[in-house]
Parts: C-alpha cells; structure tokens; sequence
C-alpha cells in the first residue's frame, strides 16, 4: 500500500467489511463447539497462553486480517521501527522504545549509530546509583539514609512506573528487596497530590526524583519547585543536591533548575513518553525500591516479547494477533470501547497505563500522511482487577452494550493463602470467576433455558443473557518482574499494530496541545488579575463568568 493510500479503501478492508454479514449470523455458542476452530485459536508463547476462539471470528476472518496486515505493509512497519527509521513523521523521530530492553550486546540504530551503548550506560548508572542510596554510602544532607522515593511526573513520566510498582509490589522477591523502603508518585498538579505524598515523610530521609521527557511539563515543574521548597526550607538550599535527582531528555533544562547534572539520568527523543517505563523514567525509581537486578528481570521479560513480536509469524504472533482483533472489532463489528479486566489486584493499575498507551497513540483523527480518516481509530479503554469490575460495571457488559474484554489471569498467585479445611484455595476462588466469565458472555443464557429453571415469565426477559459477547484469555504463568514486562510489551506492541493497520502515528500526540495553550492563557489572566487587578478579558462569556466567580 502506497503510504498516501488510506486503508479502507484497499480491497482487503472491503472483503472484511462485507465478511461483517456472515459473522453477524454467527453466534459464539455456536463456534465454540467446534473444538478444531477453539485449538487453532490458541497460541503459547514463553509461558503465556493466548486464547482468542471467543472473538465474533472465524479462521476466515482471521485469515483475511491476515491479509489486511499485508496490505497495511505491516511486516514493514515493524522492521522499520526496529530499524530505527523515523517513523513518528510529525515529530521526525525513531521510535525505538525496544532498544530500552535490548540486551548490552544488540545492535539498534538510530540515526546511523548503534544506541545499546548509551542504553547501557545509563542503566549501569542507575544500578550504582539505586545501590549507593540502597546500601547507605549516599546518604541525605543530615547524614540520614534515603529510605523514601517520591517521583514526580506525569503522563508517560508516571504511569508506566506507578503500574509496575503496584505490580511488584506483592510479588514475594519485590516484597523482600524494598522492605523498609517507600516509593510514592506525585502527578497531578492539585495540592492536594502534593499533601497526601508529603505527609508522613520527613525531607532527612527523602530522594525526590523529578522525571519529565522535557522538563517544561507545567504540571511537574511546579510539584518539583514545591518539593524543592519543601526540602530547602527544612535542610537548607544545598541540600537540594543530596535530595533532588532527575530523569529528562533536556539535561540543560535540569542544571538550570539546579539539579547537578552528575544527578540526572538520561532517555533520547525517540522514547515515547507513554512508551518510556523502560527508561530511567521508570527503572530509575523502581531500582530505588526494589533493587536493579528485579528490574533487569522485568526489562528481560519486555525483550522476550520484542522478539516474539519481530520474529514470529504473524499466526503464532500474540501481539500482531491481539492487534487485528482489535481492529477487526473497532473498525469491522463497531464495538468502540475495551475492557482490560486483569484477575490479580496486583494489575490494579494495568487499565490506567493501556489507557494512555493506547488512546493517547491511536486516538487520531487523520492518516500517518494527514488525511481524514473515514472511520473512527482508536478505542476507549477502561477497566478494573477481577471481582470488583464483576460487581460494578460488568452489568453493561452482560446485558447492555457489547464491549470486547481482554480477561487477564495468573496461574500462581503472587501471595497463595490456603484455609483450614478448605479444598479451594482463595487464588481458585478468584480464578473460578476468571474461566466462568468469558463463557457467560459468550453463550449467555436464552428463554428456553429460564423457562425450563421455571423462572417466572414476567422475569423471563430481564433474566435473559443474548451472550455472544467478545473477550479474549491471556493466562500469565505468574506474576514476578519477568511477567509483568512481557505483559506491558504485549500490550505496547499490539497499540502498535493497530497503528500500523489503521496507517496513522501512534507516536504523536498533538491532541494534548490545545488544552496546554488555553491553560496558559488562563494562567496569564490569574496572575493579572492576582497582581494588578486586571480585569478579565478575551474570554467567551461562559469562562468569564466562572472565572469571575472562582476570582470573587
Ligand atoms: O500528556 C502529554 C504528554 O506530553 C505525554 O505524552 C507525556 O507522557 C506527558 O505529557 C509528560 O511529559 P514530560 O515527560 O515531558 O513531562
């Protein structure tokens, strides 16, 4: 496909729009009892299992998304990220957030130059570093060891890190490395983020990591000039070198905000910020708490699915395949939204992650090559850990809007609990809801059937399930540091997918420019206001007025 050719309009696409009629005739209790379909919708890799035979498809449709990739060029496009060619065109970047995870001897070029190198000199550092604090020979300005993290940022700079952490968190290893430590997250420029970090923590005994791609974020700037504040006015202004380090693209913007560059630990620009938990973004903080060698683990499970994703073919290929689905669900069956409903609470924070990496990155209205697109990319994410989604918003879900879900489960629980006299196990419990849901959203339940339960017929109606209700099975062996980097770079490359089928940058986000600019332009008129009692002008009347009340 020419890169100016949008892909609807290629035959391929339109096979698949018309094969809509055929499926729409289909229902999943029906598919599902051909076991030889069920076998060929089931992929393993490296211990995850991949089972997709409760999608609204047949090995038809997947045959022909199949061919879809192929004239999305997708192969092309994933050999030509990991080639480093610069494939996010608007901002004229590579996007290599792979090499990240690379081993110390892979060759990856950006730019004509090999980047592992650089890699890997910043992750020694960070392991020195997170060591000396860890062990006590860089201790704060009173003398006292760094037992406390907070790491400021938002975004990309946040929400990778806080998912892992909350990941790791229970995982027995993590638990046993950051014993006595503390990690926290600061985002959100409300003071009240500001106060609920800050209480119980004495500056003596806290690092404050300030991460922010481009250190310009208004958000993150101000929180780093309030914990700046905070630990000057209790130690003295030198104290900020002890206490302050940074993580940014622009070490020049953090020497001017006066953190020693010796401090400050760097990614390059073509690390998206969503894409970036693997850089010092996140393995910085995350070494601090639970120690570089759990986090080397965790960036070694993200590179196994790196090659998976770039070596396998597309049949066998978990990524690729997670992609298709969910374009053939978007674009194809009109299911705009998905659910991500991991059954572990130590995922707790996986949905908030995707829904950046993904809508952030396919929530675009044009092709790579700025033509309007004639269907709608992207889809809205949301999700909760399994039960509590169950007693919440799954209602929707079994009897009102169909929503595609991705039901994620772990074999081994991370903290196994055995009762006294009990055969099932709390981790089966919670489990048992795990393999009960998908079928109950695909097979429902009919008349007939409440009918024969003797269900009276008044009920009969509200009691009924239409099922045929799509959602796809990952089953993760367990849940340590390995998993939980397989499982971000699953989802990482399948956003990808996605982009390179619907032919738009999932490397952009020119979305979020608006709203900064009309923020500053709010900023200048408090301050006016503030300081020379200006009044409030060049605002439409909706804003002036809540502007004159909040000033009032
Ligand atoms: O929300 C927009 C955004 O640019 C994200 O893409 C990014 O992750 C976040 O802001 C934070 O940016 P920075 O790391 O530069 O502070």
């Amino acid at each position: 496909m020419a890169s100016s050719t949008l892909i609807s309009d290629t035959e391929q696409w339109k096979e698949l729009k018309a094969h809509v009629a055929d499926i729409k005739k289909t229902h999943l209790r029906d598919l599902l009892r051909d076991d030889a379909r069920s076998q060929s919708m089931t992929v393993e890799f490296d211990g995850i299992l991949l089972d997709y035979s409760r999608q609204q498809a047949t090995l038809e449709t997947v045959g022909k998304l199949f061919k879809l990739a192929e004239a999305a060029s997708l192969k092309q496009k994933i050999g030509r990220m990991y080639n480093g060619e610069h494939i996010n065109s608007t901002e004229n970047r590579s996007v290599l957030h792979v090499a990240l995870r690379a081993s110390r001897d892979a060759v990856i070029q950006s730019d004509g130059k090999n980047v592992v190198p650089d890699v890997w000199k910043v992750l020694d550092k960070i392991k020195e570093f997170s060591e000396r604090v860890r062990s006590g020979s860089w201790v704060g300005a009173t003398g006292k060891q760094l037992k406390d993290v907070v790491a400021i940022g938002i975004g990309g700079s946040f929400l990778g890190p806080l998912f892992v952490h909350t990941a790791l968190q229970t995982d027995p290893e993590a638990s046993e490395s950051s014993r006595g430590r503390q990690l926290r997250f600061l985002a959100n420029v409300d003071p009240i983020d500001v106060a609920r970090n800050i209480t119980g923590l004495n500056p003596e005994t806290t690092l404050v990591v300030v991460v922010s791609k481009t250190f310009t974020t208004a958000e993150t700037m101000l929180n780093a000039r309030t914990l700046r504040e905070w630990i000057s006015s209790a130690l003295g202004p030198s104290a900020v070198a002890k206490h302050m380090v940074a993580v940014s693209t622009n070490l020049t913007l953090v020497e001017k905000f006066g953190i020693d560059p010796n401090n400050a630990f760097a990614f390059w620009d073509w690390v998206g910020g969503r894409y970036s938990v693997c850089s010092a973004v996140g393995v910085l903080p995350l070494s601090l708490q639970y120690g570089f060698p759990v986090i080397e683990k965790f960036l070694k499970g993200a590179s196994s699915i790196d090659q998976h994703v770039h070596s396998e073919p597309f049949e066998r290929n978990i990524p690729v395949l997670l992609g298709l689905l969910s374009v053939w669900n978007v674009s194809f069956l009109g299911y705009p939204a998905r659910a991500i409903l991991p059954y572990s609470q130590a995922l707790e924070k996986l949905a908030p992650h995707i829904q950046q990496v993904s809508m952030e990155s396919n929530g675009k209205g044009v092709s790579i090559d700025g033509v309007p697109l004639p269907f709608e990319a992207g889809e809205i994410d949301f999700g909760e850990p399994g039960t509590n989604g169950q007693h919440s918003f799954y209602q929707l879900i079994h009897q009102g809007r169909v929503i595609p879900c991705d039901f994620i489960g772990v074999v081994k629980s991370q903290q196994p609990v055995y009762l006294k006299g009990e055969v099932v196990s709390n981790h089966d419990e919670l489990m048992s809801n795990f393999f009960a849901q998908p079928d109950a959203l695909a097979y429902g339940k009919t008349p007939e059937q409440l009918q024969k339960e003797n269900v009276p017929p008044h009920l009969v109606a509200h009691k009924t399930f239409t099922g045929n209700r799509p959602s796809v099975s990952l089953l993760l062996p367990s849940l340590n540091a390995y998993n939980i980097g397989q499982l971000l770079a699953i989802y990482e490359h399948r956003v990808a997918v996605q982009g390179f089928i619907w032919n738009i940058n999932s490397f952009d986000q020119w979305g979020v420019e608006l709203g900064k600019s009309l923020a500053t332009q709010v900023r200048k008129q408090l301050n006016a206001s503030h300081t020379k009692k200006e009044p409030i002008q060049g605002f439409n009347f909706s804003t002036t007025t809540m502007l004159t009340r909040y000033l009032q």
